[in-house]
C-alpha cells in the first residue's frame, strides 16, 4: 500500500520526474527543435522563410491552433529523406528517456509530407528504425499513429490509408489532427469505418477548440478508443458522464492548451476537475519544441500552478497513461509495478 498522504508536496517535482509514464499525445513533427530545422534546413538545400534560428522561435507566439499549425507545416518542410524522419525522431526519444517514458505512441501526419514529394514509405521507414532503435538504446517501446489531416477532404484520407496499406505492420493507428474548427469527426466516418475493419487502433483530437458535440461525433460516429485533448468536456456533464462510465481516455496536453489560448494560464485549467470526476485524463506534451516543454516539464509547470494536485493525482495520471495506451497487459503490469515501487520509497 502507498501512503499518498505521507507524501509531502516538496517531493512532488522529484516524483513527477522519476515515474515512469507513458507519452500517447506527441506529433513526432511538433518535436522538430528550432536547431535541427536549421541544420535539416541547410543539409537539404531548402530555403526557410526565417533568417535565424531566433527569428524562427521569435514567431512562436500564437493567438490559437491555425496561427501554430502554418507555422508548424513550414518548419516539417525541411524533412525530405529517411535519415530526417529517424534523426528528428531519435531527438526525441533522447528527451523522452530522460523524462522517464517508458513508452511513447507517436503521432505523424504523412499528407504533410506525401503533398511535398516524400514517398509515405520514406516517412515511415525511417520512424521505424527510430523506434526500434529507441527501445534497444533507451528501453522505451515506441507505437506509431498515423493522422488524417482534418482541413483535406475524406478523399484524401481514404488515399493515403490505401498508400500506407504496405506499411501496416508498421503502425497500430490512426488519429485526426490539424484545424479542428469547420471539420467536425463525422467528415471522417468512412476512413475511420475502413481502419476500424483494418483492425487498427482509433483515436482523434476533438474538443480542442471544438465543441462537446465533436467529442460526441467522435465516440458514436468514429468509434475512437481515446480522445485526444478533450478538454471542452466539461461544458457537458452528461459526456463526462460517459467519458468516465467508459473510461474513454483523454490525452490532455497542459502547456499546449495555454500556448494556444484554449486557457488562459495553467491555474485555469481543468485537468484537477477532470481527475476528480474519474475521468481517465493523461498527461502528454503534444508539440514539446513548439510549446515550451517535454513531458516532465507539462506535469512539473501543472503541479506547480494547481496546488490541489497531489501526490495522489501524480500516481493516478501515470497509471492512466499505462491503461491508456495500446501496450500489452504484461508490460503494462511491469511498468504499473515499477510506478508503484517510486511512490513507496517516496
Ligand atoms: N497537429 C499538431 N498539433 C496539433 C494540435 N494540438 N491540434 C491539432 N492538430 C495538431
Ligand atoms: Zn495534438
Amino acid at each position: 500500500m502507498i501512503d499518498f498522504d505521507a507524501i509531502s508536496r516538496d517531493r512532488l517535482p522529484a516524483l513527477l520526474r522519476a515515474m515512469p509514464k507513458a507519452e500517447l499525445h506527441i506529433h513526432i513533427e511538433g518535436s522538430l527543435q528550432p536547431e535541427l530545422i536549421f541544420a535539416l534546413a541547410q543539409r537539404n538545400g531548402v530555403a526557410l522563410p526565417y533568417a535565424s534560428v531566433q527569428a524562427l522561435r521569435a514567431a512562436y507566439a500564437f493567438t490559437d491552433l491555425q496561427s501554430f499549425l502554418d507555422i508548424y507545416y513550414a518548419g516539417a518542410s525541411v524533412l525530405l529523406h529517411e535519415e530526417d524522419f529517424f534523426d528528428m525522431a531519435m531527438a526525441y526519444f533522447r528527451r523522452a528517456a530522460a523524462d522517464h517514458v517508458v513508452h511513447a505512441e507517436l503521432f505523424f501526419d504523412p499528407q504533410t509530407h506525401t503533398e511535398r514529394g516524400v514517398g509515405i514509405g520514406t516517412v515511415i521507414a525511417g520512424l521505424t528504425r527510430a523506434s526500434r532503435a529507441a527501445q534497444a538504446e533507451f528501453g522505451i517501446s515506441a507505437l506509431l499513429i498515423l493522422c488524417f489531416l482534418r482541413h483535406l477532404s475524406e478523399d484524401a484520407a481514404l488515399a493515403t490509408l490505401d498508400a500506407a496499406l504496405p506499411y501496416r505492420e508498421h503502425f497500430v493507428g490512426v488519429g485526426l489532427d490539424s484545424s479542428e474548427l469547420g471539420h467536425p469527426p463525422e467528415k471522417f466516418a468512412r476512413v475511420f469505418a475502413r481502419s476500424r475493419e483494418l483492425g487498427l487502433h482509433l483515436v482523434a483530437h476533438a474538443g480542442e477548440e471544438g465543441p462537446p458535440a465533436y467529442i460526441w461525433s467522435a465516440l458514436d460516429v468514429l468509434q475512437v478508443q481515446r480522445i485526444d485533448h478533450g478538454v471542452r468536456c466539461v461544458e457537458d456533464a452528461a459526456l463526462v458522464a460517459r467519458l468516465a462510465a467508459q473510461r474513454v481516455p483523454l490525452t490532455v496536453c497542459p502547456l499546449s492548451n495555454v500556448k494556444l489560448c484554449v486557457y488562459p494560464t495553467l491555474a485555469a485549467h481543468p485537468l484537477p476537475a477532470m481527475l476528480d470526476a474519474g475521468l481517465c485524463a493523461t498527461i502528454n506534451s503534444d508539440d514539446p519544441a513548439y510549446f515550451g516543454g517535454y513531458l516532465n516539464q507539462n506535469f512539473i509547470a501543472t503541479f506547480e500552478a494547481l496546488p490541489q494536485l497531489t501526490a495522489r493525482h501524480a500516481h493516478r495520471l501515470a497509471s492512466n497513461s499505462f491503461e491508456a495506451s495500446f501496450a500489452g497487459a504484461d508490460v503494462k503490469r511491469r511498468w504499473t509495478e515499477a510506478l508503484d515501487k517510486v511512490f513507496a520509497s517516496g
